[in-house]
């Protein structure tokens, strides 16, 4: 079966946030609803390259920052209700609060069930 590159079907909203904001992210997100959810502790750097610590014995660079990241597979629908979700608990508007990806999915298995959900070209 053919595949659509866009259209509608589903999202991957992935999400890189402060570990000190995870819980308040997925506050927002049950809040509107939203179930699926994948997390992982993962290190990363953006347009600082980590961030530079003064001690009495100088400076000193930690170049990559422990964050969080969210996996979240939504209808194309939800996918807006699931940025401002996230934006909603991860900003405080200092460097560093982190960046939302959005890609499309192609299909979604759910194991126990085979329900199997797939982009497909109308026929
Ligand atoms: N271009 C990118 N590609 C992949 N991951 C990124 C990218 N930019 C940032 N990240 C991830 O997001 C995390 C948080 O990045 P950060 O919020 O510092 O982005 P930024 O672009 O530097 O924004 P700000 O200027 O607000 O700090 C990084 O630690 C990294 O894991
Ligand atoms: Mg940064």
């Amino acid at each position: 079966m053919p595949y659509l590159d866009e259209g509608d079907g589903m999202k991957k909203v992935e999400a890189i946030v402060r570990p000190e904001k995870f819980e308040a992210v997925k506050a927002e997100l049950e809040q509107v609803g939203i179930k699926g959810v994948t997390v992982y502790q993962v290190e990363g750097r953006g347009e600082q390259l980590g961030m530079e610590f003064t001690h009495r014995a100088g400076k000193f660079r930690v170049d990559m920052l422990s964050k969080v990241k969210l996996d979240v597979v939504v209808e194309d629908k939800d996918e807006q209700k699931v940025v401002d979700a996230i934006v909603r608990g991860a900003k405080t508007g200092e460097f560093g609060d982190g960046k939302i990806f959005v890609s499309p999915i192609q299909r979604a298995i759910k194991i126990r069930t085979g329900e199997d959900w797939r982009y497909a070209i109308e026929p």
